[in-house]
């Protein structure tokens, strides 16, 4: 039986991948620090929870062995994550990296999270400029997470290892440690009458279903290589398909109160705000022989379900544990898009 490894498996990407790999006939163990995060239903199926802080390197390799099949990276943010990851890497068939689109630059140097918008003006391949690496940056700051995983990146792609670096846009699935859905989530189970949506809703940042993850992560593993792939949904939905998509799911109708630029910036926000659209182009992936599980509408109807049964208290209270750090507060105004609603009756 082949024998798949995810370093930080208990989470969002993790999950959907050892689902899928244990559906295809893997022996799929997952690391974490918390027993409690491993899935009743992935035990079930046969996968084990091996307890290994990815800051504890003799752990890591403790729990990889001898090497396995597939090792799937979620936590490697910098160059000595990928240090730790290499000698694993070398004594397995196939390892994916979890990197992230952010690494990406445009003309101008401009990233996603750069203070100036970046601008690419098509789908952004794999071969696209990203930003200088920073081996000794902090992962966790604006600057320093993109720069951070290209020095990584180049750990591994630099020791000719059969590493695949997948470069993912905004994931979407259960158990995300930031369900962006929520915003839409929330107002339907609010009842709210509106959606507001700034730039009429036409912005576009890339999303990408953990089920079309795993399913590329599974064609990595079965044609192990040296390789860079983009990973997003075979569609790149804009804020207002996204908000409909949700409205739609969950049988509700709104007014969509769709602005424009000369509106206050505070109202209309939500999480795919990109000045100018950002899309990644898939075909490296398709050529490989990856076929995607589902577009945004058909993948994202697992998380709106996972969403409601949070909200409704079935999922433990973990479930969550995003509620309360802040993240969704400007996205979910009430009181500032009352006032705009009374302004313009009154
Ligand atoms: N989410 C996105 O939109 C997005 C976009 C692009 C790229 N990415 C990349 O995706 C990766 C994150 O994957 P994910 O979204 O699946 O993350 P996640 O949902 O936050 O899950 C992380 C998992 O790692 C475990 N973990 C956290 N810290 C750990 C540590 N120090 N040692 C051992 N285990 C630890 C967590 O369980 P415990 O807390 O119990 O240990 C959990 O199982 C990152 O590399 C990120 O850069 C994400």
């Amino acid at each position: 039986m082949r024998r798949a490894l995810i370093i930080g498996g208990t989470g969002l990407i993790g999950r959907a991948t050892a689902s899928r790999l244990i559906a295809a006939g893997w022996q799929v163990d997952l690391t974490g620090r918390d027993a409690a995060r491993m899935p009743a239903s992935l035990t079930a199926a046969g996968a084990r929870f091996i307890a290994a802080d990815r800051s504890d390197a003799g752990a890591v390799r403790a729990a990889a062995g001898d090497g396995a099949d597939l090792i799937v990276d979620c936590l490697c943010y910098t160059a000595a994550d990928a240090a730790v990851l290499l000698p694993l890497a070398r004594a397995s068939a196939s390892t994916v990296m979890i990197s992230a689109s952010a690494v990406y630059v445009d003309a101008a140097g401009r990233h996603v999270n750069s203070d100036a918008p970046p601008d690419f003006g098509k789908p952004i391949r794999e071969d696209q400029p990203t930003m200088a690496p920073a081996a000794d940056g902090d992962y966790q700051s604006r600057e320093g997470y993109g720069a951070c995983k290209v020095a990584a990146e180049q750990v591994l792609l630099d020791s000719g290892a059969p590493v695949t670096v997948l470069r993912p846009g905004k994931v979407h699935g259960p158990w995300a440690a930031r369900p962006r859905e929520w915003v839409f989530v929330k107002r339907v189970l609010d009842r709210r009458p509106a959606v507001f949506l700034a730039r009429r809703g036409a912005d576009v940042a890339q999303t990408v279903a953990a089920a079309n993850l795993a399913a590329l992560i599974e064609t990595a593993a079965v044609r192990p290589g040296r390789r860079i792939l983009n990973s997003a949904d075979p569609d790149a939905p804009s804020g207002l398909q996204i908000a409909r998509t949700i409205a739609g799911l969950l049988h509700h109708s709104w007014d969509e109160v769709l602005l424009d630029e000369t509106a206050d910036p505070a109202l209309g926000r939500h999480p795919w705000e990109a000045r100018f659209p950002i899309v990644l182009d898939m075909t490296a992936a398709l050529r490989l022989g990856y076929v995607p599980a589902g577009d945004y509408l058909t993948t994202v109807a697992a998380q709106v379900e996972w969403l409601t049964s949070a909200a409704a208290g079935l999922q433990g209270a973990d479930a969550l544990a995003w509620l309360s750090d802040g993240y969704f507060d400007p996205f979910l105004d009430y009181a500032r898009e009352d006032n705009y609603l009374a302004e313009l009756a009154g």
